[in-house]
């Protein structure tokens, strides 16, 4: 079969159905998503946390993005593979902006490209959809803007939340296929949704937008300390690692491993 392509998720949205997306960093992980049926995975900046251990996105480089995203698209065979241009890599303009997303195009195999900001990202977003690189919008609270914003719930005040409106509405008359609303009041997340022909990807967005994106690692358990109270939990991967891990160790200290099945005479 073949991959899953922005128009499928246009054909969506007419249909009515919701659909899921979550995060993905190395091919392992890519692959059990991929078989799981997921259709979107955002190889995200969010690896600066996950994998890199930063406490913000800001640090990211383009070529770590680039690594990863390769390795996200060589694990999967039918997602739409979306990857983040890192801050930094499309700030300074269109051309930076197309040089950094051709990286990610050609070098790693994306199908997408993710940028933060819409009417600020306006020009960025455009000449990337005239050359063909579709390009999934991010507004809300945008972590590599952290610095300026820090993190908390977007589009309170009426004022924040017409121009959250506006912005979604730029990003999709530039072409964006998509828009990404992170940390909103699930009303104005419900209009902007209502309003956009795109679709609109929720996190910490309430229950009205057509998809849903989580990090992989909030999603199944395996991030510690405490989670975003939008996070569900679906496995425990923290508590079965560290018992796997446990368990091994006693095993080697009790000599119980290697047993007769495990060597080689
Ligand atoms: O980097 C990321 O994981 C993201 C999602 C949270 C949307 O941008
Ligand atoms: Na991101």
């Amino acid at each position: 079969g073949r991959r899953v392509t922005v128009r499928d998720l246009a054909t969506a949205k007419q249909r009515g159905e919701k659909w899921p997306m979550l995060t993905a960093y190395d091919s392992t992980t890519a692959g059990i998503f991929d078989e799981a049926g997921i259709p979107v995975l955002l190889v995200g900046d969010s690896m600066g946390n996950v994998h890199l251990g930063y406490d913000t996105t800001v640090p990211v480089t383009l070529d770590e993005m680039t690594i990863l995203s390769a390795a996200v698209v060589r694990g999967t065979r039918r997602a739409l593979v979306v990857g983040d241009l890192p801050f930094g890599s499309y700030q300074e303009g269109p051309v930076q902006a197309l040089r950094s997303a051709t990286r990610l195009v050609k070098d790693a195999g994306v199908g997408a490209v993710k940028l933060e900001g819409g009417e600020r990202s306006l020009a960025q977003t455009e000449l990337l959809v005239e050359s063909g690189i579709p390009v999934m919008a991010h507004l809300g609270l945008t972590p590599q803007s952290v610095n300026a914003m820090g993190y908390r719930v977007q589009g309170r005040s009426d004022e924040d939340a017409h121009r959250l409106v506006r912005d979604a509405k730029a990003a999709q008359e530039a072409g964006a296929f998509a828009v990404v609303l992170e940390l909103v009041p699930a009303e104005l997340a419900a209009e902007v949704t209502r309003s956009l022909q795109v679709p609109v990807i929720g996190i910490g967005a309430g229950p009205d937008t057509d998809a849903q994106v989580l990090v992989w690692t909030d999603m199944a358990g395996l991030t510690g300390g405490k989670l975003p109270r939008f996070v569900k939990q679906y496995a425990q991967l923290r508590q079965t690692l560290g018992d796997a891990a446990k368990a091994f160790a006693e095993d080697v200290g009790g000599a119980a491993f290697p047993a007769a099945e495990h060597t080689f005479h």
